[in-house]
C-alpha cells in the first residue's frame, strides 16, 4: 500500500515536470518569425551553412539554444538571436521544429 502511494506520487511529480517543460508548438511557429529568416519558415534552411531544425529532437533544440545563450555554444548568428529568449520561448521555439518534417 506504502509502495503503491509512493509509486502514484512519483508518477504525479513526473508528470508535472514534463507537463513544465513540453513546449507549445502553435506558440512556436509566431515566435519563429525572426528565425526564419535564416532557418526557413518551416525549419528547412536556403543556405548550406545553416542548419535544417525540422523534424530535430526536441530535448537537443533546448540544449543548443541554451547553449548559444549561456555562450557555451558560439557562433556570431546565433547568439545575438537566442541572447533575449525567455525558458517558454525556447521550448516552444524546440517543439515548433520538433514537429517540423525534415526533406
Ligand atoms: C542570421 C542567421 C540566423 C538566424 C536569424 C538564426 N539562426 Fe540559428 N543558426 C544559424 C547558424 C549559422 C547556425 C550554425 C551555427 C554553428 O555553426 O555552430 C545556427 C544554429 C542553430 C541551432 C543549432 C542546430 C544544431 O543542429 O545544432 C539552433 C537550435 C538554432 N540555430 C535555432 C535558432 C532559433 C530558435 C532562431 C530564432 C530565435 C535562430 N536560430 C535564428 C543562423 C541563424
Amino acid at each position: 500500500m506504502k509502495t503503491a502511494r509512493l509509486l502514484i506520487l512519483s508518477l504525479t511529480a513526473l508528470m508535472a515536470t514534463t507537463t513544465a517543460v513540453a513546449g507549445n508548438a502553435e506558440a512556436g511557429k509566431t515566435k519563429s518569425a525572426t528565425c526564419a529568416a535564416c532557418h526557413g519558415p518551416a525549419g528547412i534552411s536556403t543556405n548550406p551553412l545553416w542548419p535544417n531544425l525540422a523534424g530535430q529532437n526536441e530535448a537537443y533544440l533546448v540544449k543548443q539554444i541554451k547553449a548559444f545563450k549561456g555562450g557555451e555554444r558560439n557562433d556570431p548568428n546565433m547568439n545575438a538571436m537566442v541572447a533575449a529568449l525567455s525558458d517558454e520561448d525556447i521550448a516552444d521555439l524546440a517543439a515548433f521544429y520538433a514537429a517540423q518534417t525534415c526533406k
